[in-house]
């Protein structure tokens, strides 16, 4: 580990598209961000391909090899902190992680989530969203908290898709704008321009 180094672990369960994205925008670059650990709760994700592909250390944590979710976490924590990491990044992670977990990385926990946040938080923002008939859409980065896609937002980004009809053409238009704000947000975090409010634990500063 090298002095200047931003290293971040991700934590994905299945395609790794956002992995990807930070791995190619990111990993490795100027900013001395560094993807150092990838993990899994599905030994089968796509992500793990494409860490391996990067030469990123990789494992996985199904729940089936532990005793109970915080046993799992524990575990998946000491290897995370074994990398010498400073950020956690949520990337299509499935699995919700327990309070003991999200404690040890106190605001050290981002997630991207295909919703303008408070809107559609949980599983299928986007279904939850077509079925509501909304016209805007978009993607949010924010901390995570104990509850579902409920911490401080970080960043947000709006998309306008008034004739939208299925889930497939949202996803996709709004992939490509995770594909940006997620490494954004990493970049920013990487650089010391976020931090809490310290009047407001719910706001984020960031600085210009
Ligand atoms: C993304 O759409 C993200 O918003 C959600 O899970 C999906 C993961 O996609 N939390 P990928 O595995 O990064 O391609």
């Amino acid at each position: 580990m090298s002095a200047g180094q931003f290293r971040i672990a991700v934590l994905a369960s299945g395609t790794g598209s956002n992995l990807q994205a930070i791995l190619d925008r990111l990993h490795g670059g100027p900013e001395g961000i560094v993807v150092a650990a990838v993990a899994s709760d599905k030994p089968g994700a796509r992500a793990l391909e494409r860490a391996r592909q990067s030469a990123v250390p990789t494992a996985t944590f199904p729940l089936g090899d532990f005793p109970d979710r915080p046993a799992r976490d524990a575990a998946l924590a000491d290897w995370i902190d074994g990398h010498g990491v400073q950020l956690v990044v949520l990337a299509g992670y499935m699995a919700l992680l327990s309070p003991a977990f999200l404690k040890r990385f106190e605001h050290g926990v981002v997630n991207v989530h295909p919703a303008l946040l408070p809107a559609f938080p949980g599983l299928d923002a986007v279904g939850q969203a077509l079925a509501h008939g909304v016209k805007v859409f978009g993607v949010t980065v924010h901390f995570v908290d104990e509850g579902v896609d409920t911490g401080p937002i970080i960043l947000q980004r709006a998309l306008e898709l008034p004739h939208a009809r299925t889930r497939e053409d949202v996803l996709e238009r709004l992939q490509a704008v995770e594909h940006e704000l997620l490494p954004e947000a990493v970049r920013l975090i990487a650089r010391g321009a976020v931090r809490i409010d310290p009047a407001d634990p719910r706001r984020v500063l960031l600085e210009p």
